[in-house]
């Protein structure tokens, strides 16, 4: 069979998997968008590992399984990270906290820095590679199986573990008496309602630990807020990605005594990122 055969078979039997199919077929036979259309006509043998492995893939289509973790990485801030079902697939809109924590970084590259849930490491691995920090960034997680594909993505972006240091706890690394500079959280901030009315794809697949902030959804993003104030400096920043709908934390950041407090939208007015400065 040419692959141009297999695409189309396969096309015929899952027509709402068009986008699905295609990549997973660019991936198995290792083509880029160009080579997929120029090269089809390549022959395949039906007992080849590589045509069981297509099918093997196809198969995580039909079950609804998220092409992304079929396929095992996603691109994020151009760069391509390792991901499987123990960590959050990126998402596009975590560039606005990404490119704010760099802006603030660009003019601090001394800057203690901790971020709290880390999950692939996508956000302390792309702060590394575009500053050139003097401290180590210190990212937490309180999931051991997410922590391990973190330090899979640090490896493959050669990043030293005494730049990029991971940590395992319960938002905050324990005993410890250090003071930051900056921290910065994409946390699971969802409430229980909104949790069961998402796409069946992310219930199915993603970790419900890294999408549920509890029964409201802003039960994290508040402990953050109120653990950060005591572990930042006098003058250092605090960053973390919200919900559409949780503008209202800025008030939290202000009850606590934090200054010059911020709302940062998105390209479509959505809330996405609050901050703050610790008075
Ligand atoms: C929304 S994901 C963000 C992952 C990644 N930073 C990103 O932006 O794609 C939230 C992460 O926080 C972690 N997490 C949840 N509760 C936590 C807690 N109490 N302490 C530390 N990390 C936690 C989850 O395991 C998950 O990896």
């Amino acid at each position: 069979m040419i692959l141009r055969q297999i695409y189309q078979k396969n096309l015929k039997k899952y027509p709402q998997n068009q986008i699905e199919i295609k990549e997973i077929i660019k991936e198995v036979f290792d083509l880029n968008e160009l080579q997929f259309w120029t090269r089809n006509t390549q022959s395949i043998k039906s007992d080849s590992s590589k045509y069981r492995k297509l099918l093997r893939m196809i198969q995580k289509v039909k079950i609804g399984v998220p092409l992304d973790y079929i396929l095992g990485y996603k691109y994020f801030n151009g760069e391509k990270f390792l991901i499987n079902k123990n960590v959050l697939i990126p998402r596009e809109d975590t560039e606005i906290l990404l490119n704010k924590v760099i802006d603030i970084l660009k003019t601090n590259i001394s800057f203690k820095v901790l971020e709290i849930g880390t999950g692939s490491g996508i956000l302390p691995i792309s702060i590394l590679k575009s500053v050139k920090l003097t401290n180590p960034i210190e990212a937490c997680d309180i999931s051991k199986k997410a922590l391990y594909l973190a330090k899979k993505n640090r490896k493959k972006h050669k990043i030293s573990k005494e730049k990029l240091i991971f940590k395992q706890c319960d938002l905050f690394p324990k005993k410890n008496k250090d003071v930051y500079d900056l921290i910065f959280s994409n946390p699971p901030y969802i409430s229980e309602d909104d949790y069961w009315s998402l796409d069946n794809k992310i219930i199915n697949y993603e970790p419900r630990q890294a999408l549920c902030g509890g029964k409201r959804g802003d039960e994290i993003i508040k402990r953050i807020i109120k653990e950060s104030f005591h572990k930042l400096r006098i003058g250092g920043h605090l960053l973390i990605e919200i919900a559409y709908n949780q503008q209202y934390l800025i008030n939290e950041l202000k009850k606590i005594g934090f200054t010059h407090t911020k709302c940062h939208l998105d390209n479509n007015s959505i809330p996405r990122v609050i901050s703050g400065i610790k008075k």
